[in-house]
């Protein structure tokens, strides 16, 4: 192997750029030659491919979003593009292609190796909803953003005696929810993977009102329903003054944490080191605190799941 190739794919997530510098340094440091890949699979497709040096990811490690750009590519389904994909990388000499991103990019990455061609994929996404591995690179600076969202947002609830709903990004996994909800002292946390009862929830507003508490937060996962519903439901059984807040895009931005530009260093650096030892159609991972891989195909048998203990534990610090 010679030419390493490196994109991000699907939604943005801050510590992608430090992943991009660690791949590009690492595999500079072994000798390799590296190529950027524009927009994801579209720049794949496209052929929007071109050699990085060193200096190209000088000044990125604290900056969010990519520099590589992203995108949605549905159209990656069709074995002509993923053909077309594999077309370009070999016109540009590319060995091997290393993927970050999240579910959607991981789908793309099995097509390659279902070709014979070598990918491996790096965990990037605010949502941390990928198996077999603890948290993914973007999680902690957007739970981090949320809290931040969340003490803000609660000077204002105090000040007018308000409930707050606050919807958090996540798609279908509730990990941003339990961990910022928690982190931000929330009095309910709502995520797809736990029941809940919006008459038990708004009796326990108003048993907080009446123990003269003057907030209410409920962070509500995007995945359960929108802000405005959820509050609508919970003022049918309560009378109380209530506003929703869908957070929204704001949680995809801004400079990543310490903790996700060394998550992104760890996985950059290893991953290279997974494709030198000639190893690929893999997965990366930290679980438990140590750098893991699995076969990407794994990765959609098993299902990711959030860290409950959370909930539990919340519930009985939002007294
Ligand atoms: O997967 C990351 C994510 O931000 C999800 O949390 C959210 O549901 C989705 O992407 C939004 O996607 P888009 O930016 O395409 O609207």
């Amino acid at each position: 192997m010679k030419t390493i190739g490196i994109m991000t794919s699907g939604g943005d997530a801050p510590g992608m750029n430090a992943a991009i510098r660690a791949v590009t340094r690492r595999a500079m440091f072994y000798g390799f030659k590296v190529c950027g890949i524009n927009y994801g699979y579209a720049g794949l497709v496209a052929g929007d491919i071109f050699e990085m040096g060193r200096s190209d990811v000088g000044d990125i490690i604290n900056r969010g979003g990519t520099m590589l750009y992203s995108a949605r590519y549905p159209e990656f389904a069709q074995v002509s593009g993923q053909l077309r994909g594999i077309e370009q990388l070999k016109k540009f000499g590319v060995d091997a292609l290393v993927v970050i991103g999240g579910d959607g990019s991981y789908h793309g990455a099995l097509r390659l190796t279902e070709h014979g061609y070598n990918a491996i994929g790096l965990p990037g996404t605010i949502d941390n909803d990928i198996p077999y591995t603890d948290f993914t690179i973007g999680f902690d600076t957007a739970v981090n953003t949320v809290v931040e969202l969340i003490d803000k947002i609660r000077d204002t609830a105090a000040s007018h005696e308000r409930t707050f709903v606050i919807e958090v990004m996540g798609r279908g996994a509730g990990d941003i929810a339990l961990w910022a909800g928690t982190a931000g002292g929330a009095d309910e946390i709502i995520v797809p993977e736990h029941e809940y009862n919006v008459q038990q929830i708004a009796q326990n507003i108003q048993n907080l009102r009446a123990r003269g508490k003057k907030h209410t937060i409920v962070v509500l996962a995007e995945g359960v329903m929108h802000a405005d519903e959820f509050m609508q439901q919970l003022k049918q059984y309560g009378d109380f003054d209530a506003r929703s807040t869908v957070l929204g895009h704001v949680q995809r931005g801004g400079a990543p944490t310490a903790r996700d530009r060394v998550l992104a260093s760890k996985m950059g650096a290893y991953a290279v080191d997974l494709l030198k030892e000639g190893r690929g159609g893999i997965a990366v991972g930290m679980e438990q605190n140590k750098l893991t891989y699995h076969k990407i195909s794994d990765l959609f048998t098993e299902k990711h799941q959030p860290d409950l203990e959370l909930y539990d534990i919340n519930k009985t610090l939002a007294k």
